[in-house]
C-alpha cells in the first residue's frame, strides 16, 4: 500500500519527521521532506537520495508559520510527485517562552498544512483521496502543568483532528485524519533548557519518573497508524510506561500519561 504514496512532511530534517521519512523511503514511498532548516535539509536530502534514489525524496526549505510559504511548498511538491496521498503535519517546537510562535508552528501550522491537504486529496474536486496524520503529544490529551502552552496548542490539535475526522463532508471526500500523540520521546525537543519548560527542575525529575520513548517505538506507532485501512478518527499514543496504545474513534477514554 505503501509503495504508490506521495508524502508532504514537515519537520522532517531530524528527530521524528527524520525518522518516519526513513520509514517511509525504506517502504517504497516519495517523500517530500520540508523544515525551517535549510542547510540541514540540503545535508539530509543528499544522504537520503543517496541511499534511497535521487527520485525517492527532495527537501524544501519551508517555516510551516508562513502560510504562503507552506502553500507554495505544497504546490512544488505536487508538481514534482504528480499527486501528495499523505500528508504528515509533524513540525513543532516546545519553548513556554514562545507563546505566539508555539500556537503559529504546533497548532496553526498543522491545520493550514491539513487544510491544503484536503483541498488537493478531495475527491470532489478531482483529488485521489488521502491521508492526513498530525503529529500531537500526550500534552494534548493530559495537562502538563510545565508545559501549559504547548499543551494548549495540541489540545487544539487533537480537537481539529477529531472534529476532521467526524465530518461527514471530509469522509465522502475521501480524506481520512489520523493522529498520533507519543508522550517524552528522546529528540532534541525534550532537551529542557530554563526557556523550554516552567520549573524545568520538576520536569526534569517527572521526565526521569515517567521514562522516555525510543524514537523506534514512536516510529512503530506511525507505521500502525498510516498502515491502517481506516485511520479516521483513531489517536495513537505511545509512552514508555504503557507502550503503543491504538485509540479507534469514540472506543477509549483517555488515560492519564504523567
Ligand atoms: N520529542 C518529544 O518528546 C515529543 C513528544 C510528543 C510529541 N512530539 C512532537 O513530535 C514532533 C516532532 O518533534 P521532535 O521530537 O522530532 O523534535 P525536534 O525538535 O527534533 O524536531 C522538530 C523539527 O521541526 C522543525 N521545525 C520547527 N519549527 C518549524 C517551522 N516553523 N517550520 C518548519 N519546521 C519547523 C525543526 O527544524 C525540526 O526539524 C513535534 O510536533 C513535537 O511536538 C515530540
Amino acid at each position: 500500500m505503501l509503495l504508490q504514496r506521495s508524502v508532504f512532511i514537515t519537520g522532517a530534517v531530524q528527530g521524528l519527521g527524520k525518522a518516519f521519512s526513513e520509514a517511509l523511503l525504506e517502504r517504497g514511498a516519495r517523500v517530500c521532506l520540508t523544515d525551517v532548516q535549510a542547510k540541514k535539509g540540503f545535508q539530509v536530502e543528499k544522504e537520503l537520495q543517496k541511499k534511497y534514489g535521487k527520485d525517492k525524496c527532495t527537501f524544501l526549505h519551508c517555516d510551516v508559520s508562513s502560510p504562503s510559504r507552506l502553500e507554495d511548498s505544497f504546490k512544488t511538491a505536487v508538481r514534482l510527485f504528480g499527486h501528495i496521498d499523505l500528508v504528515v503535519n509533524n513540525a513543532g517546537i516546545a519553548d513556554e517562552s514562545q507563546l505566539e510562535n508555539m500556537v503559529n508552528v504546533n497548532l496553526l501550522g498543522a491545520i493550514r498544512g491539513s487544510m491544503l491537504g484536503v483541498e488537493h486529496m478531495r475527491t470532489d474536486k478531482g483529488g485521489r483521496g488521502g491521508v492526513i496524520i498530525n503529529i500531537a503529544s500526550t500534552a494534548g490529551l493530559t495537562p502538563v502543568y510545565f508545559f501549559p502552552f504547548y499543551s494548549a496548542a495540541k489540545f487544539g490539535l487533537v480537537g481539529f483532528h477529531l472534529s476532521c475526522a467526524s465530518n461527514p463532508h471530509l469522509k465522502k471526500m475521501g480524506v481520512q485524519f489520523g493522529c498520533l500523540c507519543p508522550a517524552f520521546t528522546d529528540t532534541d525537543m525534550i532537551k529542557i533548557g530554563d526557556n523550554k519548560v516552567l520549573y524545568a527542575n520538576e520536569a526534569q525529575q517527572i521526565l526521569k519518573q515517567i521514562g522516555i520513548n525510543k524514537v523506534e517505538t514512536v516510529v512503530e506507532g506511525f507505521l500502525q497508524l498510516i498502515e491502517s485501512p481506516n485511520c479516521n478518527g483513531d489517536i495513537i499514543t505511545v509512552s514508555n510506561r504503557e507502550g503503543i496504545q491504538y485509540k479507534k474513534q469514540g472506543k477509549n477514554k483517555w488515560k492519564s500519561h504523567l
